[in-house]
């Protein structure tokens, strides 16, 4: 048995939650889920978004699994993601997009992985008003060479375990010379080490239009923490949708599994919300500890699904269904 601690979330987070635990309960994953809390509802119920229990929690069991947390836009507490990816030193942001059997999509042969880099970047929420009038504003940016080394050197060691042979860094040098430019030369530096990959850089304004017009020329890809959010979204948009795309925050002793999706507020509690992209994160997961046949099998019952029963799927991939007739027509096919 794994222990893994399992926060529900906001919005769809509940849904989502349950129709996985579901799945991997029908597969026979030997999981042992810990609840925690976290985010917008425990922050109106217990007064803190990220109390110590689930800070304890996650430090004694190491991995978790996470449902989508809200953040206030504007003011308002600061992003818990952001602070549990800084808090567990979970440097490696990993977002696989795919193209999937049955998935209406003018692009059929996306297979790229976008390596983020999860701890700093714009994302360090160093942000200041110049003057008292609120009329000028900085941020600050940081990149280091250790951390752009890790998850650079982890882009290119992914790469290689998956047979994926092409790593693509993606910048703004030409612009955030010193940041971003870091970046880029670390990634020069390393390209070396790896001569069975082959290496390019692609300034990320470039990157975003190269993705919509050929996105079968990229492998994996590896960007500081903006860009990694903003592509990997793009990249949900190239397979279907942020309905069908999970994610992986690794560290040296942590993990943390996740949709790249939020709450999605506009569809909570109607029992519309794919449950696939958690799904997909929780199978990160399984492999993570080990279980990779039950993640294969539920891999492949998710795929028969939508090849065979997309009527039973959400609507956000032109099912007729909702979150739970999907949930149950993955048990269906697992068995
Ligand atoms: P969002 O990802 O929640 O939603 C964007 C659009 O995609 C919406 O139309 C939504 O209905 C749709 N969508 C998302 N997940 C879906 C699913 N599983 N099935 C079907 N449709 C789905 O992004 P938005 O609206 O910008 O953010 C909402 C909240 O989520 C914000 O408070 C934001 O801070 C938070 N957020 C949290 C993240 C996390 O916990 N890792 C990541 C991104 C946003
Ligand atoms: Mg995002």
């Amino acid at each position: 048995m794994h222990n893994v601690v399992l926060i529900e979330g906001d919005g769809i987070g509940p849904e989502i939650s349950r129709a996985v635990q579901q799945i991997l309960k029908a597969a026979g994953a030997p999981i042992n889920w810990i609840p925690a809390r976290a985010g917008m509802g425990a922050y109106r119920e217990l007064g803190n978004p990220l109390p110590d229990e689930t800070i304890e929690l996650i430090d004694k069991y190491k991995v978790a699994l996470k449902g989508p947390l809200e953040t206030p836009v504007g003011g308002g507490f600061r992003s818990i993601n952001v602070a549990l990816r800084q808090r567990f030193e979970l440097f490696s942001n990993i977002r696989p997009a795919k193209s999937l059997p049955g998935i209406h999509s003018p692009f059929t042969h996306v297979d790229m992985v976008i390596f983020r880099e999860n701890t700093q970047g714009m994302y360090i929420g160093q942000e200041r008003w110049v003057g008292d009038d609120e009329k000028h504003a900085e941020s600050i940016a940081v990149v280091t060479r250790e951390a752009s080394e890790k998850i650079i050197h982890a882009a290119f060691q992914y790469a290689r375990k998956h047979n994926f042979k092409k790593v693509a860094v993606v910048h703004k040098a030409n612009i955030l010379k010193l940041t971003t430019g870091l970046f880029l030369n670390i990634g020069r530096e390393i390209a070396p080490q790896y001569p069975d990959i082959e290496f390019r850089d692609v300034i990320v304004d470039n990157m975003a239009m190269q993705m919509v017009m050929r996105p079968e020329q990229f492998d994996v890809v590896v960007t500081t923490n903006l860009f990694g959010d903003i592509l990997s979204d793009l990249a949900s948009g190239l397979v279907g949708g942020l309905g069908l795309t999970g994610s992986a925050n690794i560290g040296e002793k942590h993990a943390m599994f996740e949709a790249v999706h939020g709450s999605a507020p506009d569809i909570a509690g109607q029992k519309k919300a794919n449950p696939s992209a958690l799904l997909f994160s929780s199978l990160m997961m399984l492999d993570y500890l080990g279980e990779n046949e039950i993640s294969a099998k539920i891999h492949q019952a998710v795929i028969s699904t939508l090849k065979d029963n997309l009527d039973a799927c959400t609507p956000d991939i032109g099912g007729k269904g909702d979150t739970f007739t999907y949930a149950d027509a993955v048990c269906l096919a697992l068995k």
